[in-house]
């Protein structure tokens, strides 16, 4: 594809020969995420070594109105990394340095393109930890997270991305540097400008530095599993277990989830015949209450109709547990196209949720996987195509996935929980937000990027 030469220049200006490829090969690989099956091709992929080059690309951008897509480790399941308009995909994936771990104000200074785990990782050697944890850590960026506000199955306990966010340094559309926040604990002056950045998915600015609160690391962890004989008795576990406690990850999976990533690791099912299965982690600093939460929390579990709880007390059994748990969302991919919905609602309402969707789909003749971050509210649910044709597909399912999304607003909820709005769930925002509150977001928009070139496309529907 041919870019223009007035961009090439300029890119090469500021960038070396290895830093920017106009290469079909490469505009390929920058031109999806992990969104179901949809790829656009950029005009050229910019992955710079050092966030410094980022002002003078944008300022480029900017002067030639070249729309920029940002990118972090490309595994965004909303789109928001598809280069929808052509133009410039802005890879942030080299600028991987941990700048700092500071101790004392239990903080850690960031370059955008840091792997999630090996933050935590770092983390954990000074008895500190960053708990966000989207099932892609192992591969997804702090920038990608920061800019989609991921979330993950220790929100439940710990919070989101934007929980952890103190200070940041962006890009604005212009090429100028805003620097908001810091390593500061208390900051009141003017407005939280580094949590409207956090979940604007690129589409307000570019951040090139994050300062993240860290936590102590706990150090005792356990983990159950409690097997259901109906998808409905684990919903009303869920909600058992929240009685005077938090555990710090509680999930639950369907039975076709189950099935799926067991199939996905070759592995045998945990618990073979169940119907639905939670996933339940809890913390602490010493085992004496972290056994004491586990006894309650197995209690509830069997009150509330569990037929069988089993505790996996090693580090090696926590981890397969947590293994089949991450490798679900692939493993549903892996059996058809599908499309992936993102409900959360409060805790409380989860049964009906999940119930109701389930009634609708069945309505509809339309098979759906659930599985999901549901103590904390959020259910992911897959819709799979199966054999459905072209036409069934297309024709269908929006009005399947209206019907899903009104369901989860009327039960005071949000159209997505962690996954964004980005480019597949833009026609959906106005289910959830109105008149005023769709001006207000393009306010912000147009005063930000008021030739909208940062990640055009997204977010707002048309
Ligand atoms: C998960 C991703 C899909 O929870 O958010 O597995
Ligand atoms: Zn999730």
């Amino acid at each position: 594809m041919a870019v223009d030469q007035v961009l090439a220049d300029g890119l090469g200006g500021i960038l070396s020969g290895d830093e920017w490829t106009v290469e079909r090969e490469e505009l390929e690989a920058y031109g999806h995420d992990e969104t179901e099956d949809l790829s656009f091709l950029p005009e050229v992929v910019v992955r710079p070594k050092d966030p410094g080059a980022v002002p003078a690309i944008l300022e480029l951008a900017h002067r030639l109105k070249v729309p920029v897509t940002p990118r972090g480790g490309g595994t965004g399941l909303s789109g928001g990394a598809l280069p929808v308009r052509g133009g410039i995909v802005l890879s942030l994936d080299r600028c991987d340095r941990i700048l700092e771990i500071d101790t004392g104000n239990m903080v850690a200074v960031v370059e955008p393109g840091v792997i999630t785990q090996v933050l935590q990782e770092e983390v954990e050697r000074v008895g500190l930890y960053y708990p966000p944890d989207p099932a892609s850590r192992g591969s997804c960026t702090i920038g990608g997270n920061l800019a989609e506000n991921a979330g993950g199955p220790h929100a439940v306990k710990y919070g989101v991305t934007s929980d952890y966010v103190m200070g940041l340094e962006v890009v604005l559309a212009n090429g100028k540097v805003l620097h908001c926040g810091g390593a500061r604990r208390k900051d009141v002056a003017g407005y939280d400008l580094a949590k409207l950045f956090v979940g604007s998915e690129g589409t307000l600015g570019i951040i090139t530095r994050a300062t993240l609160r860290l936590v102590p690391q706990p150090e005792e962890r356990a983990v159950l599993l409690a097997s259901f004989s109906s998808l409905r008795s684990g919903l009303d576990g869920v909600l058992a277990v929240f009685k005077g406690l938090t555990p710090s990850a509680c999930e639950l999976l369907e039975r076709d989830a189950v099935e799926a990533a067991a199939r996905h690791l070759g592995r045998p099912v945990p618990v073979p015949g169940a119907e639905a299965l939670i996933v339940m982690e809890v913390d602490g600093f010493t085992r004496d209450d972290v056994e004491r939460q586990m006894v309650t929390a197995g209690e509830r579990l069997e009150a509330a109709g569990a037929v069988d709880v089993r505790v996996a007390m090693t580090r090696k059994e926590r981890e397969e547990l947590w293994a089949l748990r991450a490798a679900t969302g692939e493993a549903v991919k892996a059996i058809s196209t599908y499309k992936e919905e993102d409900c959360s609602v409060p805790r409380s309402r989860i049964g009906e949720l999940v119930m109701g969707v389930k009634e609708i789909a069945r309505r509809a003749g339309i098979r759906t996987i659930c599985y999901g971050h549901a103590g904390d509210g959020n259910i992911h649910v897959n819709i799979l195509r199966m054999d459905a044709d072209e036409a069934t597909w297309r024709d269908r399912l929006p009005a399947v996935i209206e019907e899903i999304f009104s369901l989860t607003v009327k039960l005071g909820g949000s159209i997505t929980g962690e996954h964004g709005i980005g480019w597949t769930q833009r026609r959906y925002l106005p289910l959830q937000l109105g008149p005023v509150e769709m001006e207000t977001l393009k306010a912000i928009k147009d005063a930000l990027d008021p030739d909208a070139i940062l990640n055009p496309g997204k977010i707002f529907p048309g």
